[in-house]
């Protein structure tokens, strides 16, 4: 039954059987977009077909130690070869819309021309899901960067920002009207943050200078994409997708306070304040990273503040931090909370106080698209079903906490489920399943779940409903 306790692990999980969806909630709105979410490196494989070139995540994933179990993309979800199937599959859960990305180097050669073989393979997959009238929210950058730009500096490179906006101009022409809402950049602070700061994600630095670098001049891309976007295909509605994370301390000191404060600023206003407000932060590079303020130009910000048509929030957890006694954070994960196969705290009044606070922190917040949420199960399938009762308890609870939010007045127009089906989650391989359709890597074959099932059966409600 929904909302049941189960005892997992020592720790009280939820979960359901059913979709909860108030009568007057949001999510029975026609015009509320509902649908699912992918990325091109965690499902395409055919990494070497058609002219493709090695990327980032190629190369990152081939390196020892890097990928848990050593997995890479090269094969993944086989949807370069299944993409016809997929898009059956897709229909069938009736779903408003379909959110997924280009792989920069499988549509271009390093010489900056299009390879038409790439580009058609998008295009023949966004007009079939236009034909089921399936609306398509497009992300140009979903973390795999073509190697060669890597070699010549990646996002170190100012001059990678304006390789993006080449690749964000043609694929604009070339696939102007068969997308209705682009996004440049997903994530870029895990972009920037694990991919020169931590070191998590390719290319793999660890350097908190770096990681400024890369964030000034992913933005940059970011807004000279926007107005090439604008340029070509100006029918669409253009945004960004950023990662947002909720931080907390159950600390009692004045520092721990400041902690939790300086978890968010990090987190959340490193990006949204060039964005919304037209600088960066000062009490960030003040307090927790002096000496590592980002190589603005002149007229950067300018750019980078460009009006957007919607923003992209991807939420997911919250963090519990203390004072590290340096002026900074640490993470001190909180005991007997219930938590994801990621270790991810589930949290889902986080979704609903960030939405509410960036309203009134940013005048200027464009209307809001929930473009991620989900959580990972080790889902098994079971007499050819999954049950996979925490997720739909998850669901449940976050898609109240969106509801909560448009009551509070924040302007959410949609809700993306992360993800459509299993896939290659990044440095966690194939073991991590974000899925409300299982995938047996082995055989290839989709089994939706009973996460799936529901989404199926309240969208055709939904579609009976008057
Ligand atoms: C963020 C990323 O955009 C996506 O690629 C990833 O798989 C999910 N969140 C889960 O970690």
């Amino acid at each position: 039954r929904s909302g049941d306790l189960v005892v997992h692990n020592a720790v009280q999980i939820q979960v359901a059987e059913t979709f909860d969806v108030p009568a007057d909630s949001i999510l029975w709105r026609k015009d509320f977009l509902l649908g699912v979410a992918t990325a091109a490196y965690q499902i395409e494989g055919a990494a070497r077909e058609d002219g493709r070139l090695p990327s980032i995540w190629d190369t990152f994933s081939a390196t020892p130690g890097k990928v848990l179990h050593g997995d890479t993309g090269a094969i993944a979800c086989d949807h370069y070869h299944r993409w016809r199937d997929d898009v059956e599959l897709i229909a069938s859960l009736n779903v408003d819309a379909y959110r997924l990305s280009i792989a920069w180097p499988r549509v271009m050669d390093a010489a900056g021309r299009p390879n038409g073989k790439g580009i058609a393979f998008y295009r023949d997959l966004l007009r079939a899901l236009s034909d089921k009238g399936i609306r398509t929210s497009v992300t140009l950058y979903h973390w795999d960067l073509p190697q060669h730009l890597e070699d010549a500096g990646g996002w170190l490179n100012r001059d990678t920002a304006y390789r993006f906006a080449d690749y964000a101009d043609l694929m604009s022409r070339e696939l102007a009207g068969l997308v209705d809402y682009w996004s440049t950049l997903n994530e870029p602070w895990c972009s920037a943050m694990h991919g020169y700061g931590t070191g998590h994600h390719a290319p793999g630095h660890a350097s908190v200078i770096e990681a400024n670098r890369a964030l000034h001049h992913l933005l940059l891309g970011h807004g000279l994409a926007l107005a090439a976007l604008r340029r070509n295909d100006p029918a669409s509605r253009k945004g960004i997708v950023l990662n947002v994370g909720r931080g907390t301390t159950d600390g009692a000191s004045a520092a721990d306070r400041r902690a939790a404060e300086l978890f968010e600023l990090q987190h959340n206003d490193w990006i949204l304040d060039p964005l919304l407000k037209g600088s960066y932060p000062a009490a960030l590079y003040e307090e927790l990273w002096p000496g590592a303020q980002p190589p603005v130009r002149e007229g950067d910000l300018a750019i980078i503040g460009a009006p957007l048509d919607f923003i992209g929030i991807n939420y997911y957890f919250r963090t519990n931090v203390r004072a590290d006694g340096n002026g900074g954070y640490v993470e001190v994960p909180l005991e007997g909370v219930e938590r994801t196969q990621m270790g991810w705290e589930v949290y889902p009044e986080g979704l609903a106080h960030l939405l509410i606070a960036f309203r009134d922190q940013y005048p200027n917040l464009p209307p809001v698209y929930i473009t991620e949420n989900g959580m990972a199960c080790d889902d098994e399938v079971c007499g050819g079903e999954v049950v996979d009762g925490q997720r739909i308890a998850f669901l449940n609870r976050h898609l109240a906490a969106v509801d909560r939010a448009a009551r509070a007045g924040v302007d959410v127009r949609g809700y993306f489920i992360w993800s459509l089906m299993d896939n290659f989650e990044w440095a966690f391989g194939y073991e991590r399943r974000f899925g409300i359709v299982h995938v047996d890597y082995a055989t290839q074959r989709r089994t939706p779940k009973r996460s799936a099932r529901l989404v199926r059966d309240f969208l055709a409600q939904r579609k009976e409903r008057p």
